[in-house]
């Protein structure tokens, strides 16, 4: 799949999650098998580009091409100046979210309340498209509820205004991440339009991803809540598109070491106090569905690991937990919990 000059190889994306996708995940996802990973939204009002927040947000030092920073907002002009911004800081591809149901965001008419009023999504895609020299692409659910799934009228105005791909969340804004994600509008989309157009909903196994792009003629696939612990899905959803087999599960070894990478990163990336915390998150999601331990011994590694407040004991138990799985014995804290 093509963004602008930026070809997208291979055609499985991470998915934007605030929160999630910051700069060490993006790394990861993309040493692991993402052909793009969009940013973490970022805020278009400058009052709040030089909070620490922000400037980690901001920071793309070291990320491999293509940049892709999504930012959300409701004025076309305050979108514009953000865009420009950001392509100083490094984008590559501005990213428009219109897809997130997130309250914060939503309450303040941005997000994808925003697909409720078809003539300022207009002005603000012609705003940013006009304002910046980079691909910008546009991230949208169906519609608003099930009454108005309006899509279909937003993708063609994105199409009329220069935008160079389009990410559908297969849900409405009202169902939130309830019920199941559907294709079939997406589907009529991708017929409708010549633009490349993402699949992205529930896509949580490489079978999935193959029928999601068979079913919906999608260019490519998005994947959010199935990386979260899990980054090697897009090497696994790759390897299978190519191939039609699959690849061997990583082994309990690669799956340690490529934990400990990620939290190393997280403690230089956010400083150890910060970094420890944040880490944490991602710690619970790596061991949640290892079967190699009961759910009591996962619930105690991860009372254990919550509480270490520094870098070194973050990593040493972690590196306990992951022996110990690998020796096929209990570890110690487990047995005394
Ligand atoms: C924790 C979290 C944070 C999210 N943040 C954003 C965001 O900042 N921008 C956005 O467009 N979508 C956001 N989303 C929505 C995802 O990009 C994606 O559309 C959604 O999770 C559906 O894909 P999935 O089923 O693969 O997770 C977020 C989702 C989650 C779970």
């Amino acid at each position: 799949m093509q963004i602008g000059p930026h070809r997208i190889e291979p055609r499985v994306i991470l998915a934007p999650m605030a929160g999630v996708t910051d700069k060490p995940f993006r790394q990861l996802c993309k040493r692991l098998g993402a052909g793009l990973a969009v940013s973490e939204m970022t805020t278009s009002d400058p009052r709040f580009w030089n909070t620490r927040k922000s400037v980690h947000r901001m920071d793309h030092v070291g990320e491999p091409d293509p940049v892709s920073v999504q930012i959300a907002g409701t004025e076309p002009d305050v979108m514009a100046e953000a865009a420009r911004h950001n392509v100083d800081h490094g984008a590559q591809i501005i990213d428009i979210n219109m897809g997130c149901p997130a309250k914060k965001v939503c309450n303040a008419w941005a997000g994808s309340a925003l697909m409720r009023d078809e003539a300022l999504v207009a002005r603000i895609l012609e705003a940013v498209v006009n304002a910046v020299d980079v691909p910008v692409t546009l991230k949208i659910r169906t519609g608003w509820d099930a009454l108005h799934r309006n899509a279909p009228v937003i993708a063609r105005i994105a199409e009329d205004a220069g935008i160079a791909a389009l990410a559908i969340h297969g849900r409405t804004r009202d169902q939130q991440y309830t019920g199941q994600a559907e294709y079939d509008t997406i589907a009529a989309i991708k017929a409708r339009l010549s633009i490349p157009v993402i699949a992205n909903g529930d896509i949580d196994s490489p079978e999935r991803a193959a029928m999601v792009l068979r079913h919906s003629g999608a260019d490519a696939v998005m994947v959010g809540r199935a990386a979260q612990g899990r980054p090697w899905i897009f090497r696994e959803i790759a390897h299978f598109l190519a191939t039609g087999e699959h690849l061997p599960s990583p082994t309990l070894a690669e799956v340690r070491d490529v934990l400990l990478a990620h939290l190393e990163a997280l403690h230089t990336f956010y400083g150890e106090q910060s970094g420890v915390r944040i880490a944490r998150k991602h710690l619970g999601w790596y061991a949640k569905d290892r079967p190699e331990h009961s759910a009591e011994e996962r619930a105690a590694f991860r009372a254990v690991v919550n509480r270490a407040e520094t870098a070194q004991a973050q990593l040493a138990l972690t590196r306990d937990y992951f022996d110990a799985l690998i020796a096929g014995v209990t570890p110690e804290w487990a047995s005394a919990a």
